[in-house]
């Protein structure tokens, strides 16, 4: 396989994560609005969620989710999860490493329970918890005044990401770690 004619520089291709993300959030069907996350344990591992948030400047990514959910108490056990953002348009992926931090009952959590849809509200008021076995496939009770007892803000700061370019010229690979305030990148064999 021959080398990419002009292969990008570590610093923009990073800028161009932190561009997709952005715009991901404001753009209904953006491939990086659906990513998989994965948590440790035995509880299946992944999924997918909808982003609701990133900060560039913290490096923090946040989904909204059932605090009884496997995957929350999956990161009430062990904080460590990844985020796999696929576009298959541009054959990138990103993956993010992080720690998780779950808000509920504080601020953070008050502030996104304000900002969730009076329609979407009663994903988060099942009766019964997710993964409960029911009888019939109607059987959870979605109770729309339920309020925001089971909802659960999920941030993950990053530790590292690590970018895979699929290139018909070469496949590009890169990997930044978090150093003092800052991200400190290195190119990867693919
Ligand atoms: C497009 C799409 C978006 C989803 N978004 C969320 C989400 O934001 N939060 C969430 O908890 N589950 C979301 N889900 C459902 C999860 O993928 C998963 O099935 C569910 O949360 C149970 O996961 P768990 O058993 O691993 O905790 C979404 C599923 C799809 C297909």
């Amino acid at each position: 396989m021959n080398a990419p004619k002009e292969p990008p520089t570590l610093g923009s291709v990073l800028e161009e994560g932190w561009r997709s993300w952005r715009l991901a959030l404001r753009t209904p069907g953006h491939p990086f609005r659906t990513p998989v996350v994965a948590t440790a344990g035995d509880d299946g591992g992944a999924r997918v969620v909808v982003l609701r948030s990133m900060d560039p400047e913290a490096g923090e990514w946040e989904f909204h989710t059932d605090a009884r959910s496997p995957k929350s108490l999956a990161l009430a056990r062990s904080p460590w999860m990844t985020w796999v953002f696929y576009d298959a348009a541009t054959g990138v992926q990103w993956r993010v490493r992080g720690r998780a931090r779950l808000h509920a009952g504080d601020d953070v959590w008050r502030d996104a329970w304000e900002r969730v849809p009076e329609a979407s509200r009663a994903n988060y008021g099942t009766d019964a918890a997710p993964g409960t076995a029911l009888v019939a496939p109607l059987d959870a009770v979605h109770f729309r005044d339920i309020g925001p007892a089971h909802f659960l803000v999920v941030r993950c700061r990053a530790e590292s990401l690590d970018w895979l370019s699929l290139r018909p010229d070469g496949n590009l690979r890169a990997r930044w770690v978090r150093v003092d305030g800052g991200w400190q990148g290195s190119w990867t064999a693919p």
